[in-house]
């Protein structure tokens, strides 16, 4: 599958999209490759890219490929880099779609679309916090998969980027991540005062979160307590690129919240179709040359990190 043959005409964009193999990456797969931009799918389970990949090419969309990418894992975006390095010699669009909810849900629940069928927009979003729980693995899990993994395959891919004309960073948040989740009014300013904030800061912010959690005191730190790492994590990616926005003024790096989404993630509660969150982030991707960076898009449009 790698060695499928994509474009190789310097006016080709070339685009990399985590997670890659279902829900809203696989959609930003389709909608990407559509419109002409040779796409890397990505995924980290090598049978369900590959079948992905082949879906994409069944519909006409034979410069789609697939690259495996763990995103949790160095060796494994050091391979994706070097074989961009060797295909292209640069990126032009990494759209960071894959994360964990960090979160479980009793094994009575299963993805099921039906019974939400019946329930409006808050009480789709009362059912799962209500019956979302959190233990601490899933915690860690989500911390170290939202956050440090984003982070590491954009540490990876950066020279990459830096070779296009205008690379572009669209990092999948969500509105569990703006700035509102944090009740502590300090580490909220910290996160917000992106001049002052820097990576270093970040991780400690992250480690102070989960010896909380661990005990048991996230309530009385400020910390938010349902999806607590889930919010935590995307808030914290969210700064990250802002921070990565100031550091690069020649890329465009912003974040992007799809829509409340009926995906495995949301045990299929959302209220879009995978179609209609991926169209979300796909215009941001697509924003002419010159537009905003270190911005935050919600269901299209800016909006603000609060
Ligand atoms: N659904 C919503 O309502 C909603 C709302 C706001 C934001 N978002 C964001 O939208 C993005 C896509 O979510 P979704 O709803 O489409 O979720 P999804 O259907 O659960 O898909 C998540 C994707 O991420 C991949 N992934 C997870 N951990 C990974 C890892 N360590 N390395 C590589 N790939 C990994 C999964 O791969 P596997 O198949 O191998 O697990 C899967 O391809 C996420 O960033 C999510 O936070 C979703």
């Amino acid at each position: 599958m790698e060695g499928a043959i994509l474009p190789s005409l310097p006016n080709t964009r070339v685009a990399v999209v985590t997670g890659g193999n279902k829900g809203i990456g696989f959609e930003v797969c389709r909608q990407l490759a559509s419109g002409g931009i040779a796409v890397v799918l990505t995924a980290r389970d090598e049978m369900r890219g590959g079948e992905a990949v082949e879906r994409l090419n069944a519909l006409g969309l034979s410069h789609v490929v697939f690259h495996q990418l763990e995103i949790t894992d160095a060796s494994s975006a050091a391979a994706l880099a070097g074989f961009l390095k060797a295909r292209f010699g640069k990126l032009d669009i990494l759209v960071n779609n894959a994360a964990v909810g960090g979160v479980e849900y009793g094994q009575e629940f299963d993805t099921n679309e039906e019974k939400f069928g019946g329930m409006d927009f808050h009480q789709r979003v009362e059912w799962m916090l209500k019956n979302a729980r959190e233990p601490i693995d899933s915690a860690k899990n989500s911390v170290k998969t939202n956050y440090y993994g984003t982070k590491h395959v954009i540490e990876a891919l950066l020279p990459l980027l830096q070779a296009s004309s205008e690379g572009r960073i669209v990092n999948v948040s969500s509105n569990y991540g703006l700035l509102r989740h944090i009740g502590n009014e300090e580490v909220r300013q910290e996160l917000n005062d992106v001049d002052n904030l820097t990576e270093e800061r970040l991780a400690e912010l992250l480690d102070k979160f989960m010896k909380d959690f661990e005990a048991g005191a996230l309530e009385p730190h400020g910390w938010p307590t349902k999806f607590s790492a889930y919010k935590v994590a995307k808030t914290a990616m969210n700064a990250y690129s802002r921070i990565l926005a100031r550091r690069h003024p020649e890329l465009r790096v912003n974040c992007a919240h799809p829509g409340f989404v009926k995906t495995d993630m949301s045990m299929g509660s959302g209220v879009l179709t995978p179609e209609e969150g991926a169209r979300n982030l796909v215009k941001v991707a697509l924003l002419p040359d010159g537009g905003p960076t270190g911005a935050y898009f919600a269901m299209g449009e800016e909006a603000l990190f609060v």
